[in-house]
């Protein structure tokens, strides 16, 4: 059902490539040094919803030219950006300076007639541009990449990394979010919320989840939350008089059935009325009730929740955590890769560890170094103040919202020392009886016999790896032995290796086979020497172009 968008750029050079991710000293890359005031996760959602109501998605021609397509569109008003992009056909996101252009655009835009279908007339901000005369005009687009690059490039690149610490920055810029990819994530809310607005006129399409919550990885799912809190709060001054008046309401039995009702109808409408939205199914018994969709221009596969705050709120504490200190994004993404590259996680829900799951249990090994790389929440929830106070179902998520009230933390390991810990640590926790806390930066004694057990932040009697079975479970405990193993072996570092082979993270996250694992088994009695050997003979097989073929989401 997922479109495959297709790239207009050349594929680069890796020489290219390099060059591209080289920083500036005292950038992102270390995090240490960044003095910029960090915006709070309600003003960056906000700046950029407004962003995204000024703007509108076109559908091009093949062939287009850049200047004149800008300036046909000038006529409604300045442009402030701009950026095509491809998904089975040319698309253009264009952001006015105003929010009255776009409706000056869409009064001079009209409903296509067809001669063997009939369309439904509905006036969105997802537009086709169509040339009056034939004539194909010049094309010289250059289109931004919306999805990671391929699983070979990704190796090449890190094979060409100076060290670990390194490789895990270079995955970070290739796989997180652009820009762009985040513009196209918040109009393609926007858009939904025009559609949703025909029932709810108040209502807000907000992002959450990975979207958000600065640990998405390119072509990640689109996690929306229809916030009907303004409808229901809306007219709160105060009339004056002895009355006071009340609209009349249908009512349901519970929240659940009102969500399901909600839900159910905005499915229908997106079904029957929008622009570009397939694919929907609607999942009203689950336990957050949900519609999931595709939405094709964009490429994105949605799932549109409502009252469901405490997810929002949830993203907004990752986001804090995932600000404070570069090298947290560094490490989970690292972390997700090699999940995913193991098939720890997989798109198709089930018994596997969930990426926030594992974004979880770096959280709580940064809290767990020494001295701490990450507050614990309950340690947020001190530096709260009067305004941070939020009590969702009667759940205190209360916690500093500010992140430049937050003190960086002293602790100066390299993520290179962090990605071995990490596998140390998970690989010899004693998941049999603790669980893992991010509120407390402690482990606890499981409260069931839940193979994993992390605890929900705000909803503190969930787990939220409820679903991860006894194997699954090992299958994570085995390869984090594994990885720990290979990385502790000086001799697979880049200065003996040719830097064409897999070495540190690249080797990682090359598939397991038996034979390595009964490397990993027999460690002990091996010489390092021959079991690096074993490692490269199984590296030099067609194992490179598998890894390749297989490894994506
Ligand atoms: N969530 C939650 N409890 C769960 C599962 C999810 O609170 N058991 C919330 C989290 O805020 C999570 C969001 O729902 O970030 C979206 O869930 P999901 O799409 O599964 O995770 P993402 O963090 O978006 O990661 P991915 O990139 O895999 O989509
Ligand atoms: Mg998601």
């Amino acid at each position: 059902q997922r479109p495959i968008l297709r790239l207009l750029s050349c594929p680069g050079t890796v020489a290219e490539d390099l060059r591209r991710n080289e920083q500036p000293s005292g950038s992102v890359e270390t995090g240490f040094e960044d003095k910029t005031p960090r915006k709070r996760f309600s003003e960056m959602q906000n700046e950029r919803r407004e962003q995204a109501q000024r703007t509108v998605l076109i559908r091009c021609p093949e062939k287009i030219s850049e200047n004149k397509f800008l300036k046909y569109l000038s006529q409604h008003g300045p442009i402030n950006n701009h950026f095509f992009y491809e998904s089975f056909g040319l698309y253009a996101v264009v952001e006015f300076c105003r929010k009255e252009s776009v409706g000056s655009l869409q009064n001079g835009t009209r409903t296509p007639s067809m001669a063997m279908e009939t369309a439904i007339p509905f006036r969105s901000r997802f537009l086709s541009l169509k040339l009056k005369n034939q004539t194909s005009e010049q094309s010289c687009i250059q289109s931004s990449d919306q999805l990671p690059p391929s699983n070979r490039k990704l190796v090449e690149l890190l094979c060409y990394a100076e060290s670990i610490d390194d490789q895990l920055n270079t995955l970070l810029k290739e796989f997180q979010l652009t820009e762009e990819n985040t513009k196209l994530r918040y109009l393609t809310c926007s858009l939904i919320e025009d559609i949703a607005a025909a029932y709810f006129p108040d209502c807000v399409v907000r992002p959450f989840g990975s979207s958000v919550n600065t640990f998405g990885k390119l072509g990640c799912d689109l996690d929306m939350f229809l916030d009907l809190d303004e409808t229901r709060n809306l007219s709160t001054h105060k009339t004056s008089g002895n009355f006071l008046t009340e609209f009349q309401v249908k009512n349901v039995p519970s929240e659940r059935i009102a969500t399901q009702k909600i839900l159910s109808v905005i499915g229908e409408c997106l079904d029957h009325f929008g622009p570009g939205c397939v694919g929907v199914q609607k999942i009203l018994n689950a336990r957050c009730p949900l519609v999931r969709f595709s939405h094709q221009a964009s490429g994105f596969q949605c799932d549109l929740t409502t009252n469901n705050r405490i997810a929002l709120t949830s993203s907004e504490l990752l986001y804090i955590y995932g600000t404070l200190d570069s090298r947290v994004r560094a490490l989970v993404f690292g972390i997700r890769c090699w999940a995913r590259a193991h098939s720890l996680t997989s798109s198709i829900p089930g018994a596997w560890i969930t990426n926030f799951s594992l974004t979880m249990m770096v959280i709580f090994f940064l809290q767990r170094r020494s001295p701490p790389i990450l507050p614990t929440l309950d340690s947020l929830k001190t530096l709260a103040d009067a305004e941070d106070k939020c009590i969702i179902e009667g759940n205190n998520c209360t916690f500093v919202r500010d992140l430049n009230r937050i003190k960086p933390s002293g602790n100066t390991e390299t993520l290179e020392l962090l990605l071995k810990e990490f596998f140390e640590y998970f690989g010899n926790f004693a998941f049999n009886k603790n669980s893992i806390n991010i509120r407390q930066g402690r482990e606890q004694n499981k409260p069931d016999s839940s193979p994993l057990y992390i605890q929900n932040p705000f909803e503190t009697s969930l787990n939220i790896s409820k679903n991860v079975s006894q194997s699954q479970l090992q299958k994570f405990v085995d390869l984090a032995q594994e990885s720990a193993w290979i990385l502790q072996q000086k001799d697979t570092d880049r200065l003996s290796v040719s830097s064409h082979q897999p070495w540190g993270l690249a080797a990682i996250l090359l598939p397991s086979v038996p034979n390595r694992r009964s490397v990993t088994n027999k460690k002990r009695k091996r010489s390092a020497n021959e079991s690096i050997k074993n490692l490269l003979e199984s590296l030099k097989s067609n194992r490179t172009a598998n890894f390749t073929e297989t490894n994506e989401k």
